[in-house]
């Protein structure tokens, strides 16, 4: 049966070089996997005094992640580490303690970079804020890319990291459906 996977873009720019790979790299997905994205941008900040009185957005988010079979979190580096924006809604998903709905469900983590490092660090940053979650992480492939002039061409994946893409896409498919 058809998976549905969390897609959760860590920048909120318009023109985002994450969320145009993003969009790009689920139209690759196979049949059994379908993409949901995940709006993060209009979240308050996390302010544990709402935690019994949560904004819309708040519930929002809770219910699409609960609902959803995975997660795949596209992440900017922002100064080493993800983006403050990212890190927002996952402590929002996270609360109230007891009742993260994070929990259990398989992740994936990839990212774009302008810098050659291609967001490394806010990947492994971001899996040990995962790894407690208690989300099992696809390990490999990795897939650190840095931004470049025909990585998304047309809103698809450019020929010369397409089979690398359609790689860790196969891989993360069927670490869905292992852990499921
Ligand atoms: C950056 N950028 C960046 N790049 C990188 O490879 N490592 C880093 O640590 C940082 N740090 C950083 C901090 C801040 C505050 C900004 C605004 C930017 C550059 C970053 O890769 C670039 O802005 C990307 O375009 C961000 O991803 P989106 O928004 O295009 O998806």
């Amino acid at each position: 049966s058809q998976k549905t996977v969390a897609v959760v873009v860590g920048s909120i720019r318009k023109e985002s070089f994450n969320r145009q790979f993003a969009e790009a790299l689920v139209k690759q997905f196979p049949t059994e996997l379908k993409a949901q994205f995940i709006r993060i941008d209009d979240l308050p900040l996390y302010n544990q005094d709402d935690d019994g009185n949560p904004a819309p957005q708040v519930t929002r988010l809770r219910g699409e992640i609960k609902a959803a079979d995975a997660v795949l979190f596209v992440t900017a580096e922002y100064n080493r580490s993800v983006p403050g924006v990212l890190k927002n809604a996952i402590d929002h998903a996270s609360r109230p303690w007891g009742q993260s709905v994070w929990a259990g469900k398989p992740a994936g983590v990839v990212g774009v970079s302008v810098g050659a490092i291609g967001t490394s660090l806010a990947q492994q940053h971001l899996r040990n804020v995962l790894a407690y979650l208690d989300m099992p992480t696809l390990g490999q492939p990795e897939m650190f890319l840095q931004w470049k002039e025909g990585l998304v061409q047309d809103g698809a994946i450019g020929p010369d990291s397409k089979e690398f893409v359609q790689k860790y896409v196969d891989a993360f498919a069927a670490w869905v459906k292992k852990q499921a």
